[in-house]
């Protein structure tokens, strides 16, 4: 399976000229990608003048080679329309062509109080509308300093909460896994790619064994960069990279992209 590289823009960049000009900087290359499936993730408000870009004739020539690439959302809210303030639907994604929605990010656990509550309405209404999911998870550094089970018991306690009610056929193929330990988010020391590929190992195991899940996705994201990406995705279990920071800088981007299609 090709592996996916995913770039979540988060908030950023400050401006839609910038982000024209980053998302043409990072798609708008001929690249003969054997191996890898780019989903690019800006904040909502740039979503359709990117999606624009992304299918105009010029764009789809140029763009993408045979690169697979796809749009994604930072984040959803659980109703379909009604009187939610400040919220996005993943109607109103599948209707602007929007193939993936992160949730359960843990800047969004952090900064908007999400619960693992809130993060399964989110991931059952946007597997409703055909969406499909990267739910993040990922432990703390007091939890990761407390040794590997603990991490593991952390991150299946996520997934019991998250994933409540679902499994098999309402999974199979929309459901993607973004192990995000928190402490290597954006601090520039990622995980060392055996204790991401222990734990990516137990998620999937946990994912065939209690939700059916019959060809599990699951990626690895903190602090990954043009130096590192190779060591995560040379194991095939690791199935690719949520990358935030080194996805703002085109050249970087385009780096891991490169790697990426080399790993065999
Ligand atoms: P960094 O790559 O900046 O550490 O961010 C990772 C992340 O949170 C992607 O969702």
């Amino acid at each position: 399976m090709k592996k996916l590289i995913i770039a979540n823009w988060k908030m950023n960049p400050p401006t839609l000229k910038k982000a024209k000009e980053l998302f043409s900087a990072t798609t708008n290359y001929k690249l003969q990608a054997k191996n890898a499936e780019i989903v690019i993730v800006p904040p909502f408000i740039y979503l359709s003048e990117l999606l624009k870009i992304k299918n105009s004739p010029k764009q789809s020539t140029l763009a993408t080679g045979q690169i697979k690439l796809k749009i994604g959302a930072q984040n959803i809210f659980w109703a379909t329309e009604g009187a939610y303030t400040g919220e996005i639907s993943p109607k109103m994604l599948k209707d602007l062509y929007v193939d993936y929605a992160i949730i359960g990010h843990s800047e969004r656990r952090k900064y908007a109080a999400e619960t693992d509550e809130m993060i399964n309405k989110k991931v059952i209404a946007a597997l409703k509308e055909s969406l499909k999911v990267i739910l993040c998870v990922g432990e703390p550094l007091e939890i990761r300093k407390k040794g590997k089970k603990a991490a593991m018991n952390f991150v299946k306690n996520q997934l019991q909460k998250d994933l409540k009610g679902l499994k098999g056929k309402l999974l199979n193929n929309k459901l993607i896994i973004a192990y995000e330990p928190i402490w290597a988010i954006g601090t520039g020391i990622s995980a060392t790619p055996e204790t991401a590929l222990e734990t990516i190992k137990y998620i999937k195991k946990l994912l065939i064994t209690n939700y059916q899940l019959l060809t599990p996705r699951v990626l690895y994201g903190g602090s990954v960069d043009s130096k590192n990406i190779k060591g995560f995705l040379q194991h095939n279990e690791i199935d690719g990279a949520l990358v935030g920071g080194a996805s703002l800088n085109a050249k970087e981007f385009k780096k891991i992209v490169e790697l990426t299609n080399k790993i065999n």
